[in-house]
């Protein structure tokens, strides 16, 4: 089956949907998602979007703090073009219907690691919601949308480094689709479920990111996985996040016997870079064999915290976790992919016709380290900017044929426990042997197994038909072996790359650009 369409974005979350907002009524556009619609990390997104709108702040003053947390690799130019197009970006929203958080008759502006102002508009700690369903809505209002719930891109169609669409399994009939389309967008999110532990929804498999490594694309930084500090520690919370604007209103980290720990590590405390702050509590959780800290925000009024951390109290509630009250007990996991598909200014990736916006993409904006709330930033602005670029181009008349998806040589599996075998393996081994401190020893280690995995997987491949999780598992092998890739031609320590065998940060600054 061939459907045709003018653009064709895979993800929906909220770089694709504002790509496809913002894209000519003119142009016939496919969206597509693996999962539910609003599935995704936008969705669940807690302390907000970055943006110089306290008259105390400026733009300088937010460039300056992306390019330190990003430990010198942050591009200028792509971090300049953000934040000049922050407050747009937040108007934008707001013309959707996201109502930010006010006090009085401005933003209530809260703050994070890294930030010398307040400057994160929020919609109390639901601002992923908040964007996500607005969006959403104002997508369907539009005729020349049409939304493919569950459908998974299998693998990009291209033809003399050009992208003509993608192979797309329809999950209900289990048929493979051709979607052909003059333009193509990769807005497939992040790859940090490539972790066992992570603060991530299902879909962040790095599914766009392997998607284009495999027809070409450059693939930069994937060393620099941000593990976020604070993630919920209970055996039934399944990937919590609690937000670090509870830092930014004064939590304080905390060990079992109520001793802090920041000032042994950075004068910043609590609000030093995430990076810090993670290396930190992991530092003291091995040296003490401790399973978690706490973060305390106890000493804030209780209908204060209700107000500005509604969902955080009533999960941590369900939990039997009362936060006016007691200390909450939390671990870091794998939280953001800062590399991706190199992209330019437009979105533009190297080959024709494909772009690739929001987690997925490299713009260069984080650098070594991201800073917290500039990415729903990144995903508004470069999808803004993608579908202006796309607005601009004459439209591709004719798209080449590709052969319709041929599974006659591939039988039913009857391993599919090698799948599920595979997908632990993976990503117990990312956790372990490329997490938040890294060795040679371990890095070298991982890379001969994740390399045996590979031929495991390629075969299995070959030989069954293809289902969501195999072409998830397909896609994190991919990402594995790049990350891992990425880490070993590292050998200083930068950001959120630290390997204890390379502990210096090296006076050459340079990107790891990954090709087929
Ligand atoms: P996502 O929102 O992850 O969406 C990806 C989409 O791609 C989904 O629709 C998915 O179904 C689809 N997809 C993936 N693979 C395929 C495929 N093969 N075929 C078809 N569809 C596919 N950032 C901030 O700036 N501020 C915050 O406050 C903040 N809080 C966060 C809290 C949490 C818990 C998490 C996890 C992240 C947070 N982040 C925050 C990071 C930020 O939310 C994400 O980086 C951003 O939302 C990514 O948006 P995206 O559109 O690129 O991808
Ligand atoms: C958080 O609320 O702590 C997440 C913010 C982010 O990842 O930018």
């Amino acid at each position: 089956m061939i459907n045709k369409f003018d653009v064709l974005i895979i993800g929906t979350g909220a770089a694709g949907l504002m790509s496809a907002l913002q894209l000519s009524s003119e142009l016939s556009v496919a969206l597509i998602a693996k999962d539910k619609l609003l599935e995704g990390s936008s969705y669940y997104a807690q302390g907000g979007v970055s943006a110089v709108l306290d008259i105390g702040d400026d733009f300088a003053a937010h460039i300056k703090d992306t390019l330190e947390i990003g430990w010198g690799l942050g591009d200028e130019k792509a971090i300049t073009f953000m934040v000049e197009n922050a407050p747009a970006a937040i108007q934008s929203l707001e013309e959707i219907g996201v109502i930010f958080t006010q006090e009085k008759d401005h933003y209530h502006l809260t703050t994070e690691g890294g930030h010398s102002n307040r400057r994160v508009a929020h919609v109390a700690d639901k601002t992923g919601k908040s964007i996500q369903t607005n969006l959403l809505k104002s997508v369907k209002e539009k005729a020349n949308i049409k939304l493919f719930e569950n459908f998974i891109a299998v693998d990009l169609l291209c033809k003399n480094q050009q992208c003509y669409g993608a192979y797309i399994l329809n999950k209900t009939s289990n048929e493979v689709e051709n979607f052909s389309a003059g333009q193509t967008i990769i807005a497939t999110g992040g790859a940090s479920k490539s972790y066992l532990y992570t603060s991530n929804p299902d879909t962040s498999t790095g599914d766009g990111i392997a998607m284009a490594h495999r027809v070409g694309c450059d693939i930069v930084n994937m060393e620099f996985t941000q593990f976020h500090p604070t993630c919920l520690y209970h055996p039934q919370a399944k990937s919590f996040l609690i937000s670090e604007t509870l830092r930014g209103e004064g939590a304080k980290l905390i060990l079992s016997n109520g001793d802090a720990f920041m000032h042994k590590y950075d004068a910043r405390l609590e609000l030093a870079p995430r990076d810090v702050v993670a290396r930190a509590i992991d530092s003291e959780m091995k040296e003490n064999g401790f399973d978690c800290v706490y973060l305390d925000i106890s000493h804030k009024d209780k209908d204060w915290i209700l107000a500005h951390f509604p969902t955080i109290s009533n999960k941590c509630a369900e939990f039997g976790i009362d936060i006016s009250k007691q200390p909450i007990p939390v671990v870091p996991a794998a939280h953001y992919t800062c590399g991706g598909i190199q992209t330019d200014i437009n979105a533009h990736s190297d080959l024709g016709n494909l772009y690739a916006i929001g987690e997925a993409a490299h713009t260069g904006v984080h650098g070594a380290n991201r800073m917290a709330s500039n990415s729903l930033l990144e995903c508004i602005v470069f999808a803004k900017a993608c579908a202006q670029h796309i607005n601009s181009q004459t439209k591709v008349q004719s798209h080449p044929r590709f052969n319709n998806w041929d599974a006659s040589r591939v039988i039913r599996s009857k391993e599919q426990v090698m799948v599920a075998h595979l997908w632990d393996e993976i990503r117990r081994i990312m956790w372990n042997f490329i997490g938040i401190v890294r060795s040679n020893k371990r890095l070298y280690a991982a890379q001969i197994r994740i390399s045996q995995i590979q031929n495991e997987v390629d075969e299995y491949y070959q030989l069954y038909l293809i289902s969501s999780d195999l072409i998830e598992l397909r896609n994190l092998i991919t990402i594995a072996k790049i990350t891992i890739q990425s880490a070993i031609s590292r050998t200083e320590s930068r950001g959120l790359h630290y390997n204890k065998d390379y502990p210096q940060t090296s006076a050459i600054i340079k990107n790891t650009i990954i090709k087929p």
